[in-house]
């Protein structure tokens, strides 16, 4: 019933801290994300080469690129919405390259300020360049059950912008549950359908747990046969552009639930919480996480 082993990627150095009001220092940041290299994380998706004054968090990216350091076995990503954002990203570091864009039509406009008809040729040359420069493509869609402007979202349109993210050429998609309102059933309509066309090894759940519905949810997912996810350590993040969303599922408690079901994911839970710990330090808040408050009450 259950994979042998999950494949995690931590998102909270990009969707973690994109929402943060907070400036992490960037020195902080590097000894953060050097520590979380060293979870045994398969990825980590370590900023955003996006504008910088849309996202101040994160306008740092070129320096943490630079400076952080690699440990081999984990795949360095960041997310990049346009060719000038592939040409930093490749010139400061990265072995993956993550487009983005919305199933929803008006949270593609707030987010990256154009129709979804016009994203699409914006998008397509970064795929065909990335992987020219033989960087792994992951193609996120936002919004694939509801929107925050305009509410639920079917199915055959996250198909859709599924289907031409795949025909440009990206590895594997990641599909966002944005502001963090799917319940198991929406799960199983849009697996459904999305599964029916591509391998679940090439499909990513991406979920935030604004309801507390996301460890059901990445349960009934692996039932369709997921095996790789998104979180963020302690729970951190949201999108600026989806007013209400909290952070994404937190990887701590998502690690305890996958080890105590048996499942391999290579992760240490101690090295783990030593990470959350040392950003909620920085953060000076305590981050949402059931399985870490637990930890820090011990
Ligand atoms: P735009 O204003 O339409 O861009 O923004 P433009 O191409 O018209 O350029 C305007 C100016 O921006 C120019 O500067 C460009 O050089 C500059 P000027 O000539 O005026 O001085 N510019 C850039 N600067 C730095 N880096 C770049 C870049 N591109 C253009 N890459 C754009 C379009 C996409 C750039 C903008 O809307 C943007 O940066 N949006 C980012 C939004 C964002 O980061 N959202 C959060 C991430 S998505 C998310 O969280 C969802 C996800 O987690 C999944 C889920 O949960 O669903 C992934
Ligand atoms: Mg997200």
């Amino acid at each position: 019933r259950w994979p042998d082993f999950v494949q995690m990627k931590e998102v909270g150095p990009r969707d973690g801290l994109q929402n943060e009001q907070q400036q992490i220092a960037t020195a902080d940041k590097i000894d953060w994300i050097n520590r979380l290299s060293e979870s045994g994380v398969q990825e980590i998706e370590y900023s955003s080469f996006v504008h910088p004054k849309l996202i101040p968090a994160l306008s740092d990216a070129y320096e943490v690129g630079q400076r952080i350091t690699r440990k081999p076995g984990v795949r360095y990503s960041a997310l990049v919405p346009n060719m000038k954002g592939l040409e930093l990203a490749l010139e400061a570091g990265i072995d993956g390259a993550s487009v983005f864009m919305s199933a929803s039509e008006t949270h593609n406009r707030k987010n990256i300020n154009k129709s979804i008809a016009e994203t699409y040729p914006v998008l397509q040359p970064v795929v065909t360049e990335a992987k020219k420069a033989g960087k792994h493509v992951t193609g996120y869609v936002s919004t694939v059950f509801d929107c925050p402007y305009e509410g639920r979202i079917s199915p055959d349109e996250v198909l859709r912008v599924c289907e031409q993210l795949f025909a440009f050429g990206v590895d594997d998609i990641s599909l966002g549950d944005t502001i963090g309102t799917a319940v198991p059933a929406q799960v199983d309509q849009l697996l459904g359908k999305v599964l029916s066309r591509f391998p679940s090894s090439q499909i990513i759940m991406h979920f935030h747990d604004t309801r507390g519905m996301a460890i059901a949810n990445i349960m009934r997912s692996m039932e369709h046969g997921i095996t790789r996810f998104d979180s963020s350590i302690g729970g951190l993040g949201g999108c600026p552009f989806a007013p209400g969303a909290a952070g994404n599922v937190a990887t701590n408690d998502v690690l305890y639930l996958l080890s105590g079901l048996g499942i391999e994911t290579g992760m240490d839970e101690h090295r783990l919480q030593e990470a959350a710990f040392y950003i909620q330090d920085k953060l000076g808040k305590t981050l949402p996480s059931k399985s870490l408050a637990y930890a820090a009450s011990k």
